[in-house]
């Protein structure tokens, strides 16, 4: 496309009032100016693009010029169905078991925002987009509610794959929608199961689909507003586009426990000793039995055993320190390790 191509686009799309297609046809133009070496004209376009997102994030409502009211209620119904919930959590550092420099690279990142005043007098940048990745119940969906928790911030929890595989050739537009109102409202994006873009891949005959959602996202990631958090996880950080991994300011990767780790969700697990183990000498062959098993799959045996017990114990509640059955808890944990390998 020529230079008067684009913006015959943006000429159509500025008139039929449709902002999501014309922010996309500005940055095509952008791109495209950049690739013909009109770097100046492309940069007063940024900029003047990121003024507009800016001044649209800070202002409180999504209200389009001339949209009728009718057309908003459809737009937060649609925006609705790709967010799963909207939070706001208790959940804080202490709640995480993790490496010290897993829970370093998270408190930097918490106090990037803490202290998102001092980093702009300085004209610093503020780290804003992380990725978790790592094997499944590790802790990267948690580690995201810690976030928001210490953050104190709002969170939107996407449903990625949903946008995905709804109505191809919308997924860039419902992005667009989604990180709009997220801004907006000044909260954390929190997007799971990032990997879901590679599906696109699969769906689309040309791979156009995939390209063009992959470059929403980086323009999307590219004119942020700084106080807006974007975390996203995935177990499968290979799936994702190399640009799109570069642009993330952290990458945490989060890890099956070892010995030490094990120990330390078993006490979180038996909180604070309200429970203890029958036969406490037990604790070491349980922690190397569990090696290889996530946080979440060592927990969820862990529960069950309490639970077992507690039923033993009859419906009375006991004034005693319920005690666990360890020979139990072994068998639930051999039974896990064995369906792994199976
Ligand atoms: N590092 C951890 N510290 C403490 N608890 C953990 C940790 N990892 C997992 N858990 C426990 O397991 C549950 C599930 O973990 P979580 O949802 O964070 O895993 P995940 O890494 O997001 O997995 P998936 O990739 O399947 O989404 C948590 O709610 C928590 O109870
Ligand atoms: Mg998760």
């Amino acid at each position: 496309m020529s230079q008067s191509d684009f913006i015959k686009e943006i000429a159509k799309y500025g008139l039929e009032n449709d902002q999501d297609k014309l922010f996309i046809a500005l940055n095509e133009l952008i791109d495209h100016s950049k690739k013909t070496n009109k770097i100046n004209f492309a940069l007063q376009l940024q900029s003047l693009l990121k003024d507009t997102i800016r001044h649209q994030a800070s202002s409180s409502t999504l209200v389009k010029v001339g949209s009728p009211a009718h057309y908003l209620k459809e737009e937060d119904r649609e925006i609705n169905e790709f967010i799963i919930e909207k939070l706001t959590s208790e959940y804080k550092f202490d709640n995480l078991v993790c490496d010290k420099e897993v829970l370093d690279e998270l408190k930097f990142f918490v106090n990037e925002h803490r202290s998102i005043e001092v980093l702009r007098h300085y004209e610093l940048p503020v780290s804003n987009k992380i990725l978790f990745y790592g094997p499944s119940g590790c802790g990267k969906t948690l580690a995201a509610y810690v976030m928001a928790g210490e953050l104190e911030k709002l969170m939107f929890v996407v449903n990625l794959g949903a946008i995905v595989s709804s109505k191809l050739g919308e997924t860039s537009k419902n992005l667009a929608k989604i990180f709009k109102r997220a801004s907006a409202e000044n909260c954390i994006i929190f997007i799971d199961e990032f990997d879901s873009l590679g599906k696109v891949r699969d769906y689309s005959q040309d791979h156009g689909e995939m390209k063009r959602v992959v470059n929403t996202i980086l323009q999307l990631f590219d004119y942020l507003p700084q106080e807006t958090i974007v975390i996203a996880a995935t177990n499968h950080a290979g799936m994702i586009d190399d640009a799109l991994l570069r642009r993330f300011d952290s990458r945490v990767s989060f890890d099956l426990p070892n010995k030490d780790q094990i120990k330390e969700i078993i006490d979180k697990t038996l909180n604070n000793e309200t429970f203890k183990l029958d036969n406490p000498r037990a604790l070491n062959g349980i922690v190397e039995s569990c090696l290889g098993m996530s946080y979440y799959e060592i927990q969820k045996t862990l529960i069950s055993t309490i639970k077992r017990s507690l039923f033993d114990q009859g419906d009375k509640i006991s004034r005693l320190i319920p005690k666990i059955h360890t020979k139990v808890w072994k068998e639930l944990i051999q039974r896990t390790q064995a369906e792994k390998k199976g």
